[in-house]
């Protein structure tokens, strides 16, 4: 049984200042227990007001590691690449925004380059931020030939190679992305989406949980932690 707690706001901006306020506070509560933090947050247009807000946070940004939950296979200055959305906002910061695709063209070889590099984190992360497609897809963990690897991969594997099948049109093109325990493992895992079709996908994908056909359904069933999903019309 999926444990989801809903937040729902007025406007994007309210939602941006919430979410952000939330980010900043796990961020902070990790430097007080350990010096240090890691937040993996994802691509696409709706997080785009929410880094921003996130960036003019006062926080010791040098200790604090970002990561993409998921990144499409494009050249770094392509505007699809999530890593350069991620950067040019928050990079100014002074946090450390660490990449996880490569440049590699195979995307299962792409897959193993991005576990490699995160292996090299302190792991697990502070904080997992999702979105969602209209496809109920989650990070790139997508329907297609893949989804089972991402879903089922053993917790020592941290990302996977995936092809969508079928294709997203805003992104038509192969990914890596954190698998399903990556993901779990986070200690807080949060969702944010925006409008209503989204929303009767999302709450239908919870009540599905184990059964649901979409990608977002299968990841949270496994969820052990309770989830918040952050959401305005
Ligand atoms: C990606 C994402 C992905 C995203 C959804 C929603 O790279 O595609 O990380 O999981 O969260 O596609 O994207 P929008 O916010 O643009 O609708």
């Amino acid at each position: 049984m999926i444990e989801a707690e809903w937040w729902d706001y007025d406007s994007v901006d309210e939602l941006a200042d919430a979410v952000a306020g939330d980010i900043a506070f796990i961020i902070e509560s990790a430097l007080d227990a350990r010096d240090s933090a890691l937040i993996a947050i994802p691509g696409g247009s709706t997080p785009i007001p929410i880094y921003a807000k996130l960036a003019a946070a006062k926080l010791p940004w040098k200790k604090v590691i970002i990561i993409p939950t998921d990144d499409r296979l494009v050249p770094l200055d392509d505007p699809r690449s999530n890593i350069r959305a991620i950067a040019q906002i928050l990079l100014p910061t002074g946090a450390r925004v660490f990449p996880i695709s490569t440049g590699i063209a195979d995307y299962k070889m792409a897959g193993g380059a991005a576990d490699a590099r995160l292996q090299d984190l302190p792991w697990p992360p502070d904080l997992v931020w999702l979105g969602m497609g209209e496809d109920g897809h989650t990070a790139s963990i997508f329907a297609g030939p893949d989804l089972q690897d991402a879903l089922d991969a053993p917790k020592a594997l941290r990302a996977v190679g995936v092809m969508p099948d079928p294709m997203p049109a805003d992104a038509p093109v192969a990914r890596v992305t954190l698998t399903r325990a990556s993901i779990l493992a986070a200690k807080t895992v949060t969702i944010v989406i925006t409008g209503q079709q989204k929303r009767d996908l999302l709450e239908q994908a919870i009540a599905d949980g184990q059964s649901s056909k979409l990608p977002i359904g299968r990841v949270l069933a496994e969820a052990e932690q309770a989830i918040d999903i952050h959401w305005c019309a």
